[in-house]
């Protein structure tokens, strides 16, 4: 089950707030659909809305009506509308940056069905580069995958969170895949419970054992010897190491510290922002109310009490065992080695 799927002229977009029980898919046919579709959640995850918003400035410069001469001034128009989406995932900057470069490379390319040609080149180059770095995080962190063990998991860094396979999840498959016996806890990540709908269901679709817990049983599991290592993805990852994902990561880490037991990151190195040199940098993204004052239409809570919901939080480097890349894994000093690890090739 594809996140996005390019179809030529318009980006086809499973919507993920319906999930699991309804399979809806949105076929958004302007980047306005696009911006949309991520603010609304449609599509979430960082490495699926880097992907979803490449596609995005493709479909605006398909929109484009005007001359070759205003196409740079639309396109910042496409790129301001797309930025203001969601500000924490930087996967998104990320890609725009690809993007807007190959605009620029483009100047000289006088036709604009050329120029429409080659942007769409590059929105597929970011979706390929975003699957092959994703098989890659599974070859190597399943290295750190015991025989046998019990994984616990937050939020859904799975294939529905990118363009196909997972972070998170893609270690998990792997170690799977390749015969070992793997057990996950998965998160069920409130507000919006993408563990419990979206983590459950791709694990359950592959056959991979799992059991759904509520957000504040982590502690008791690991109390009671129940988890060997945690894994989670991540939406920014800071020069130091600190790294932003979903809120309730870093209680995760502080567990799973207290506990002795080991907490990986998994990501691609597009979520790796070395211009911020740490967490407190790292913008974090605050969501609506409601999201707190309802569950899923359904009010649990005075209409009128005061809510606050940021939707990640940032787990201090200290907390974190290894970052899981699709050029090894890294461990402490991040400093120095997530700089070493940018240059390789
Ligand atoms: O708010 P979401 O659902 O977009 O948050 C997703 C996460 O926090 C994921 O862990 C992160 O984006 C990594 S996805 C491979």
């Amino acid at each position: 089950m594809k996140a996005i799927e390019w179809l030529g002229n318009a980006l086809r977009i499973l919507d993920q707030t319906k999930l699991p029980h309804e399979i809806v898919y949105r076929d958004a046919l302007s980047y306005k659909e696009v911006a949309e579709a991520i603010e609304q959640m449609e599509v979430r995850g960082a490495p699926a809305i880097g992907a979803a918003v490449a596609y995005g400035f493709a479909l605006g410069a398909l929109e484009y009506q005007g001359n070759r001469e205003g196409l740079p001034s639309f396109m910042e128009e496409v790129q301001d509308r797309l930025s203001e989406t969601r500000p924490t995932a930087v996967n998104l900057f990320w890609a725009l940056r690809r993007m807007e470069d190959r605009l620029r490379e483009c100047w000289d390319v006088d036709d604009l069905d050329e120029v429409r040609r080659l942007l769409i080149e590059e929105a597929d180059r970011i979706a390929d580069d975003d699957r092959r770095m994703n098989r890659l995080i599974g070859e190597y962190g399943n290295e750190i995958i015991p025989e046998k063990s019990n994984v616990l998991t937050h939020c859904n860094a799975g294939a529905l969170a990118t363009v196909e396979y997972g972070t998170a999840l893609s270690v998990i498959r792997k170690a799977h895949e390749t015969g070992k016996t793997i057990h996950v806890y998965a998160d069920e990540t409130r507000p919006l419970l993408q563990g419990a709908r979206l983590t459950v269901f791709e694990l359950l679709r592959d056959k991979v054992p799992v059991t759904l817990i509520a957000d504040n049983m982590a502690g008791y599991l690991m109390q009671q010897g129940k988890v060997d290592l945690v894994i989670v993805g991540a939406d920014r990852i800071a020069a130091n190491g600190d790294t932003a994902n979903k809120i309730g990561t870093y209680s995760l880490a502080v567990l799973a510290q207290a506990h002795g037991v080991p907490f990986y990151v998994a990501a691609p190195t597009s979520t790796i922002d070395i211009k911020v040199a740490n967490g407190q940098e790292i913008p974090i993204e605050e969501r609506p109310a409601k999201e707190i004052r309802e569950c899923f239409g359904v009010a649990i809570a005075p209409e009128e009490v005061n809510v606050y919901n940021p939707a990640f939080d940032v787990t201090p480097a200290k907390y974190i065992t290894g970052i899981i890349t699709e050029k090894g894994i890294i461990a402490a000093p991040y400093s120095v080695n997530l700089l070493k690890l940018m240059v390789r090739s």
